[in-house]
Formats: C-alpha cells, structure tokens, sequence
C-alpha cells in the first residue's frame, strides 16, 4: 500500500500521545503511523488496543535518545513528518530525578531534531516537525493575567525548565536552518487513560479506594484544564493548518483552584457511586507543598481560534463526567497501572 504521509508520533503509547495516535489513524487512513515509544512506566500498549490491528499503524519501541535506532526508523518508513510528544512529563518526579528530564526532554529532542534534519538533507518541502509543548514553559502567573505566544519564558520546575529548553532548540532549528518546524503550548490535560500520578486520575483512583486525596498546600493553586480529545483535535488543526516557525497556545478558558476542581470531582463521584452527599469530600487531606509550586497557569488560545478556527468541543462538567465513567469501566487498566512500580512511588511521593 501507498501511503500518502509517514508520520513519526513519539510517545504515543502515553496518555495525550495515544488519543493522538487513535485520531491520526482512524481519520487518516491514508497515513502511514509510526508510533515510537520506549514505554517508560507512562507508556502503555493497552491505551491502544482498539487501534493496534489499523493496516496504517505501526509500532516501534525505541528511546529517542537513540541516534542509531531513530536514522533507521527515519528510512525505513521514509519519514516525512514528526509529532514529538514522547517527555517525562510528570513535575513531582522531576523534583526528585531532574536528570532523566534532561535526558529524554532537551537530549532526545535535540537527537531527533538532528536526525530528522538529516533524513530531509535539507529539502524541507512537505516536511514538518511539530513539537508538542506545554504552558508550564511561561512560569507562574498571579491572580491576574494570561499567557500569550509573546509571554517571555520563565520555567521554575526541572519539568518545565526541560521542556523549555526542547521549545529553544526547535526554534533554533527553525531560524538557523529553516527547518519546518511548530510548536504548541498546551494548559493541563485530563481524560480517559491518563496515568494515576496526577491530580486527577490520582484522586479520582483514591476515592474508589477510599483513600486519602493529598492536596498540596492549601489547594489555593490554578490550573487551567482540557479534554485531551480537544487537546488531540488541536494538534491535528495545527498539523495540517500552521504556517512554519509558527507558535500557539491551546487551552480551554477553564480555570479551577486545586481545591474546587475536587470538590466537584467528589460530588460528580458520590453520584455516580451511588455514595452519601459529602461522603468523598471526607478524604480531602492537606499535605505538606510541592518545592517551587507554580500558582497558576492560565492560556490566553485566541490566535488559535481566531486564525485556525480550533474551539475545545466540551464543557468540564462534561468533560470531567466522561473521565469519571470511562475509569469506572475500566478497572483493569487501572489495576494494571497502579500495581508493581506505581505502589513504590506513590509510598515514596505520599509517606
Ligand atoms: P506521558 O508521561 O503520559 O507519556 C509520555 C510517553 O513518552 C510515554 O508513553 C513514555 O513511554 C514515552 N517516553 C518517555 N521517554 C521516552 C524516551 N526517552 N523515548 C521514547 N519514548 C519515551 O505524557 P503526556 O501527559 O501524554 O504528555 C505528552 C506530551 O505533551 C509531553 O511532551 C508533555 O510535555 C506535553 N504536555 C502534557 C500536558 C499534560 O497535561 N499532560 C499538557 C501540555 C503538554
Ligand atoms: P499535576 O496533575 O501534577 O499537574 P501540573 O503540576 O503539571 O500542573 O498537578 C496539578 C495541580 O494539583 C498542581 O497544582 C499540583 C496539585 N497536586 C496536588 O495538590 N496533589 C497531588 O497529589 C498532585 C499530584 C498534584
């Protein structure tokens, strides 16, 4: 079969880069995917099991910090487009394991990069690499302002300092070589397969258990949330619709402290588990602040509405509901995730 593109999606196998994956494959049936993953304990095959028989899909386990491996990916598939969003992603663990950010976050990107721009020899027409990014790149906010494309970069995590440092070689590559490169900068995802070391697949697991929910500080800090569906459907907009050496922020106008966003989560989970009114709020425990701990983000997305015509396509009540019953039909998925490794970390993070 002929395929019409060859896309790289790195990092698919984890939580945003699977629903990705799923969009370009079933509504692109004439692109080749190539999905690298190392499948680090983010990444997970079973995220992908509706999508993993497409004759358009193919899987190659992989670090991309690994030139030899990436060349022969590159020609073997004849690779002419990349969507980057393999990363350690989580901020806790950057806290306690900076290095492995470095690693996989500024290395790996200046590797694929590299190679990338090695495969093309320099023709870059009909070539793209889109680096998926995230707002935690701008800083903290106060309790007023956005964050718009022209917002100067001010990362205070290891997270947001690597991936910052990923988004300065792309743009590199883009004014030095006029590599085809863009770039989005995403607010907080939430969703269906999304791993159980954040906030929200954390708490949404620890009520089922009728665990502790740990938030840090007073709960007081803001973050700005979308579906990850709506975050995929962004990055396909972008993909097909975004000039070269172009920037957009992508958010959902959705703001939430800390402290409401569980709030409601406890509400929509008694009702859904048939549960006393008030009965998860009971497992609401303050514990001690993250080091460093950001305020508050907030996305200014208008340039994307406005030149590309991208909306988010749920409200959060709606979005937040569809996460709740998609983890309540699949316990497996969480059993498997929250056994083994997951249980070490969590003593380690939460005692
Ligand atoms: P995730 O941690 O769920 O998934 C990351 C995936 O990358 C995993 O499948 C993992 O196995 C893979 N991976 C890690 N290191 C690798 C390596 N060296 N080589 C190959 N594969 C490797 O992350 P996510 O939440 O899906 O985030 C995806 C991207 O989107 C990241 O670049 C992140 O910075 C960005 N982003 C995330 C959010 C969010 O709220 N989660 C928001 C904005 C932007
Ligand atoms: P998180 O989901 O880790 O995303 P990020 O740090 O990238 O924004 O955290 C979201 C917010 O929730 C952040 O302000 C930290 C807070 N938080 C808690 O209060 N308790 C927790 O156990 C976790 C994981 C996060």
């Amino acid at each position: 079969m002929i395929f019409e593109r060859n896309i790289i999606i790195t990092g698919g196998a984890g939580f945003i880069g699977s629903h990705v994956v799923r969009l370009f494959v079933t509504k692109y049936p004439n692109y080749r995917i190539v999905n690298i993953d190392d499948l680090t304990y983010a990444g997970n095959l079973e995220n992908l099991l509706d999508i993993e028989a497409a004759e358009n899909y193919f899987f190659e386990k992989a670090n991309i910090c690994d030139a030899v491996r990436m060349r022969q990916i590159f020609e073997e598939y004849s690779i002419d487009a990349v969507i980057h969003l393999a990363a350690e992603s989580h901020v806790d663990r950057s806290i306690s394991n900076p290095l492995s950010f470095v690693q996989t976050n500024i290395v790996g990107t200046a590797n694929l990069l590299h190679i990338a721009k090695e495969a093309w020899q320099n023709a870059f027409d009909g070539k793209l690499f889109y680096h998926v990014s995230t707002d935690e790149v701008y800083g903290s906010l106060g309790d007023t302002g956005l964050f718009t494309e022209e917002t100067a970069y001010d990362p205070r995590s290891p997270y947001s300092a690597s991936k910052a440092a990923s988004d300065h070689l792309v743009r590199s590559f883009f004014h030095t070589y006029h590599f085809p490169a863009v770039i989005s900068n995403c607010s907080n995802n939430y969703g269906p397969n999304h791993f159980p070391e954040k906030l929200i697949p954390l708490s949404i697991n620890n009520i089922l258990n009728n665990k502790p929910l740990p938030i840090y500080g007073k709960g007081e800090n803001v973050r700005d949330w979308l579906y990850v569906v709506d975050h995929a459907s962004a990055i396909d907009t972008i993909y097909h619709q975004a000039a070269i050496g172009e920037t957009y922020n992508i958010g959902g106008h959705n703001e939430w402290k800390n402290i409401d966003l569980i709030r409601l989560l406890c509400k929509l989970m008694d009702e859904k588990l048939g549960r006393t009114a008030g009965a998860s709020e009971q497992l609401i425990t303050f514990v001690k602040d993250r080091a460093g701990h950001d305020l508050r983000y907030a996305i200014d997305s208008s340039k994307i509405q406005r030149e590309l015509g991208w909306t988010p396509s749920v409200t959060f009540e709606e979005g937040l509901s569809k996460t709740i019953d998609w983890y309540l039909a699949n316990p497996l998925w969480l059993e498997h995730v929250t056994s083994g490794d997951y249980l070490t970390y969590y003593n380690k993070q939460y005692h």
